[in-house]
This record gives C-alpha cells, sequence and structure tokens, in this order.
C-alpha cells in the first residue's frame, strides 16, 4: 500500500486524501471487507488524523490542543472505538496510547480493588478509556467507589504535573457524564479533553 505522506528531511508530510485511503485500506484488513470509511466522517476522521500526527499548525487552525487528549464521543455503533483503534497505526512511539474499556477496569475493581485504580489513575502510561459510562452496569453490591470517576481524577492530576494526557469514548453527553461522575470530575474534563463529537444523527455501522 502507497505510504499517504512523503518524508523531507525526516518530516513527514501527509496528504489527507491518500490517508482517507490508507485508512480505509488498512480499516478493511484489520477489520473486514464490510469496513468502509464514510465520506460523512470525513471531518472527524480529518480533526483526530492532525491530532495524532502530531500537526500543531492544523491542530491550532481547528481548536485542538495537542496538550490535551480526546474525547471522542457519538452514538452507539458510530464508529468510535474502531477509529481510534486503527489511528494507533499513525501514533508515533512517545504518544502512542492502550485502549482499555472501562468495562473490563470495573471488572478488574471487582477482583483487586484498589489497586486498580493506581495502576490506571497513576502510571506514566497513556490510556484511551473507551465507553466512559457502561461500567456503570457493573457496579457489585457493597462496591460504593466510582472506580472510573477516581481513576479520571488522578488522571488529572497526571496531566497537571507530568503532561501526560489521556483520551477517552462515550456515548454520553456533557450532562450526563457529569451525573453519573459528580460535579468534580466534568469540571475537569474540559481541561482535560479536546471534544470531537459525531453528529447524534451518525449512522450506526453496525447495521
Ligand atoms: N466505517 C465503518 N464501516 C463499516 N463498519 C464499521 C465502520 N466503523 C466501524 N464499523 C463496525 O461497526 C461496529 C461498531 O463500531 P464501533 O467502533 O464499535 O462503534 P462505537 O465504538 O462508536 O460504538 C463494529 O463492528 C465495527 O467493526
Ligand atoms: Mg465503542
Amino acid at each position: 500500500m502507497e505510504k499517504p505522506y512523503i518524508m523531507q528531511n525526516g518530516v513527514r508530510f501527509y496528504d489527507f486524501k491518500k490517508t482517507f485511503t490508507y485508512l480505509n485500506a488498512y480499516g478493511k484488513h484489520k477489520l473486514g471487507e464490510s469496513f468502509n470509511l464514510k465520506e460523512e466522517d470525513a471531518g472527524i476522521l480529518y480533526k483526530l488524523m492532525i491530532y495524532t500526527i502530531r500537526d500543531e499548525k492544523s491542530c491550532d487552525k481547528h481548536g485542538l490542543d495537542l496538550n490535551k487528549g480526546i474525547l471522542l464521543t457519538g452514538p452507539v455503533g458510530c464508529g468510535k472505538t474502531s477509529l481510534l483503534t486503527l489511528l494507533k497505526h499513525f501514533a508515533y512511539i512517545e504518544t502512542n496510547y492502550t485502549m482499555k474499556s472501562t468495562r473490563d477496569i470495573s471488572a478488574e475493581f471487582n477482583i483487586d480493588g484498589y489497586p486498580t485504580i493506581f495502576k490506571y489513575g497513576k502510571t506514566h502510561k497513556i490510556y484511551c478509556f473507551d465507553d466512559l459510562g457502561v461500567e456503570q452496569n457493573m457496579k457489585h453490591f457493597g462496591n460504593e467507589c466510582n472506580t472510573i470517576a477516581e481513576i479520571l481524577l488522578h488522571r488529572y492530576e497526571l496531566l497537571q504535573s507530568q503532561n501526560i494526557v489521556t483520551h477517552a469514548t462515550t456515548n454520553l453527553n456533557a450532562n450526563e457524564l457529569e451525573k453519573l461522575y459528580g460535579n468534580r470530575v466534568r469540571s475537569r474534563l474540559r481541561s482535560m479533553f479536546n471534544l470531537i463529537a459525531f453528529p447524534q444523527s451518525a449512522s450506526d455501522k453496525r447495521k
């Protein structure tokens, strides 16, 4: 597959049209032939792309702060998890991230307890917490600690003290996030994340 960029003095220059085509082919290879990037998602993809390749100028122009993470929101099935998983392919080693579903974190907490919070909240690793909110159905009887909220508060500290960003995906809107995690978390979300939002009308790709 032709690389979607040219190299000049060790710097990559991306051609977005080629990147789109390349990512589409890569998506088919990774997720199956039915994978097909939609023209209507090109705007979101473009933003995710310039952020991932750390194109500072373009990020400035589109209001993306490279010192913050990405919060990708949108309805169930619109392709959030798929896109962020595929885009890891373009990420630099230093800013690459590990996808971790909040459901798995919740399950880990139920077995290991508090060390789970430190494992994800106090580490130099960059995480993308996949699907904020779905873990709410996993709360066990007697488990009063909101694991993900605690982890997010730690990640906020991590950003303040060591510039380590966090990424996340969610189907929830800001009000729902506040209801779930409380005002303390919500007030920090804005300084932790660049919001990139699929419209509510974004198509469900599972169909
Ligand atoms: N552009 C696309 N074209 C076709 N299928 C896709 C596309 N993006 C995602 N999918 C598929 O649709 C399903 C839902 O995608 P997913 O990324 O899990 O959505 P979300 O995380 O937003 O709920 C997955 O099975 C995925 O493989
Ligand atoms: Mg998902």
